[in-house]
């Protein structure tokens, strides 16, 4: 890569471009600026024949579709609705008998340095047995299935295997408590569970299934009849007859063969729970042709992935990220990956990178956070510095999750790309199903911090609180004007939700993305600056305020009220503070200190510790307007340690935030 200093006159304040080297660009998919115009051109001229033609090309088909768009019904579009295909089919049966079937399909690394390998022939046995363990277990076609498994080969089989039956996953972080994963069984109302007895983590053994157990014993969980468990350990767990089966147990005596039941575009191929602005997180609904499609493309045009390439993505298939670019995307472009069970500072903080000069990784996807801790570690301790490992396999770099700062983005680029590498800033949300604003690999210039432009046929804009279109370096509201192909079809239940949060009257049809942009004057290259909703990014994990809130309160014997915001923090993005108002006298001291803890473990059990709060400040109440609404503008500077200087004339109690503003 070349640098090349451009007089940029825009709010980025970022003179850096990188572009991409000639070579890069030559033996790209889509090489070039003129070839990603070419592209954007095509899918302007002619929107559904765009789509159309990319749906052919990249998704077997049992039955072909007629139809490419149905817009009768917005914002509750359809894609290829008459059209037939499998998504299990399209990762795996797709490539037997090509030279893809005896390739290794994942590289799995347990938290131990233990290493299994599968082969694209071998995984597909693998799913189909486990498809007709679940066919066995009454599963049929339509029936939800949670899904919480630590990231192992079998997490990626339980999914597919749904898949291959009609069966629709919901899958649940395994770091998400027993209440948060009773809520999304009954939401969702699964009929069965697959987990595992633990899971490792940093050399720590958790547990999966008494969580599960703890789950189905809170109520509301009588539809699931069946729970199947991974045996990941030794260590025995509780088992329930008549319910409960290892997978051994399952496994015993089915077939290795199971035939894709072919389904309907639309059939909804998972549902993913992720953190509104308001209420419980929503299920979002995906559908089984778009998703594929975008998962298949979007691995084609963003990584460019090649036969050769040894893909990673570190990303938990608890997360859509995991789904995409673990579950999916990889199996369906028939490239060889790595599956990680652990954590990037096990046994030591130089994990990642030793494991990328291990498997000779070409091409690494991991998320901001984890760079900026690494960052940290590495100039703290030379021997876990990624120096210490032959990066050379690296090829292309991406980040996802959150902004990157143009520091993280030049260490990144400078430390583990070997200023070679292109990063690829690919923004995108559980609801898009894919990528939608990022760099491509062989085309598009790089500048630090930026996720630069859209993804051909993607009508990415910025716009106002009206709809109108914003000019160049003047802030907005980021939407996408028209449908495309991997969107969320609706919320799980709740259509009259999905309308609501997504497609806002006021703005015109367009899809509301709850982001806030900016366009370069120069380039008219996106920069997200982040949520303009209720919803926090920590460490990359979407966590809604209200969502704490809530948990907070629910300590009924102690709490009266809480009101939570998100400041800016070096290492995780954004922290959670939340400020309280106790049912029994302000308290201070170590008996602040105390509370706190009780309630940080409370939230921990309520949600799971990654929504549990940085900071937690005690107060007699909490800044109000005469009318009782919480002024949270003031509670934000007030977490950033600012001075305030906003209005606070409508505030009924001013005294009350130099109280909130005091550390205990
Ligand atoms: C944020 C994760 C800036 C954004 C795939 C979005 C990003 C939310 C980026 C979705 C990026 C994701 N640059 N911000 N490259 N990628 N975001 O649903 O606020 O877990 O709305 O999907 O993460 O988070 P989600």
């Amino acid at each position: 890569m070349s640098t090349s200093s451009s007089a940029i006159e825009s709010v980025l304040v970022e003179n850096r471009v990188f572009h991409p080297a000639e070579a890069a660009v030559k033996a790209a998919r889509i090489s070039g600026m003129e070839s990603y115009n070419a592209l954007c051109a095509a899918a302007e001229k002619d929107f559904t024949g765009f789509w159309a033609q990319l749906a052919r090309d990249h998704v077997v088909w049992d039955k072909p579709f007629s139809k490419t768009l149905d817009e009768s019904n917005a914002p509750f579009f359809k894609w290829f609705e008459d059209g037939e295909l499998n998504a299990s089919a399209n990762c795996l049966d797709k490539h037997m008998g090509t030279p893809v079937e005896h390739k290794t399909a994942i590289i799995f690394e347990a938290d131990d340095g233990a290493v299994t390998r599968v082969t694209f022939k071998e995984l597909l046995a693998k799913v189909s047995q486990f498809a007709n363990a679940l066919k066995a277990q009454g599963i049929q076609k339509g029936d939800r299935v949670l899904i919480y498994m630590p990231m192992t080969i079998e997490g990626v089989v339980a999914m597919q295997a749904c898949a291959r039956i009609g069966a629709t996953h919901s899958v649940v972080f395994g770091g998400f408590s027993a209440k948060a994963l009773q809520d999304r069984i009954v939401d969702v109302g699964a009929v069965a569970v697959v987990t595992s007895n633990y899971q490792m983590r940093g050399g720590k053994e958790l547990p999966l299934k008494s969580i599960v157990d703890e789950a189905l014993s809170m109520g509301g969980c009588e539809s699931i009849k069946s729970v199947l468990v991974f045996q990941r350990t030794p260590t025995a767990c509780a088992m329930v007859a008549g319910r409960d089966k290892t997978f051994e147990e399952a496994l015993a005596g089915q077939s290795t063969e199971c035939p894709a039941v072919p389904v309907g575009a639309e059939h909804p191929l998972f549902i993913l729970y992720t953190s509104g602005s308001t209420g419980k997180p929503k299920g979002v609904q995906h559908a089984t042709g778009g998703y594929l499609l975008w998962a298949k493309l979007t691995m084609d045009w963003t990584f460019d992935v090649q036969p050769s390439d040894v893909f990673w993505c570190t990303a938990d298939i608890g997360w859509i990220t995991g789904h995409s670019y673990v579950a999916y995307g990889p199996l369906a472009a028939g490239v060889t990956q790595m599956v990680f069970e652990g954590v990037p500072t096990y046994p030591n903080a130089g994990r990642f990178w030793q494991r990328i000069e291990r498997h000779k990784t070409t091409i690494f996807y991991t998320a901001p956070t984890a760079i900026r801790s690494l960052i940290k570690a590495a100039e703290s301790d030379d021997k876990v510095h990624p120096k210490q490992s032959d990066l050379s396999s690296l090829r292309i770099l991406g980040s996802v999750g959150e902004p990157i700062n143009p520091e993280a983005w030049m260490w990144y680029h400078k430390h583990v790309g070997g200023e070679r590498c292109p990063i690829v800033d690919t923004f995108w949300q559980t609801e898009t199903g894919g990528h939608m604003i990022t760099p491509l690999p062989g085309a598009t210039p790089l500048v630090p911090g930026s996720c630069t432009l859209p993804l051909p046929g993607i009508t990415a804009a910025i716009v106002d609180e009206a709809g109108h279109d914003m000019p160049n370096g003047a802030g907005g509201i980021l939407v996408v004007k028209r449908p495309w192909p991997s969107m969320i079809r609706t919320i799980w239940g709740d259509p009259e939700r999905f309308k609501k949060s997504y497609f806002p009257e006021e703005l015109k049809g367009y899809y509301l993305a709850g982001d806030g942009a900016v366009r370069s004057a120069d380039r008219g290259y996106f920069r997200i600056t982040g949520r303009i909703d209720d919803v926090l990014n920590v460490s990359g994990h979407r966590m809604g305020t209200m969502e704490i809130e809530s948990a907070l309160v629910s300590k009924t014997d102690l709490v009266a009220e809480a009101a939570v915001v998100g400041r800016p923090d070096d290492l995780t993005g954004e922290a959670i503070c939340a400020f309280v108002v106790l049912k029994r006298s302000r308290p201070t001291g170590d008996e602040a200190k105390a509370i706190a803890k009780e309630l940080r473990d409370w939230v921990a059990k309520e949600i799971g510790p990654i929504a549990k709060p940085k900071d937690i400040r005690f107060g007699e109440n909490l800044p109000k307007t005469r009318s009782g609404k919480i002024m949270r503008r003031l509670l934000r500077s007030i977490a950033k340690g600012e001075a305030i200087t906003q209005d606070t004339s409508t505030l009924e109690n001013p005294a009350i935030l130099d109280q909130l503003g005091e550390k205990y």
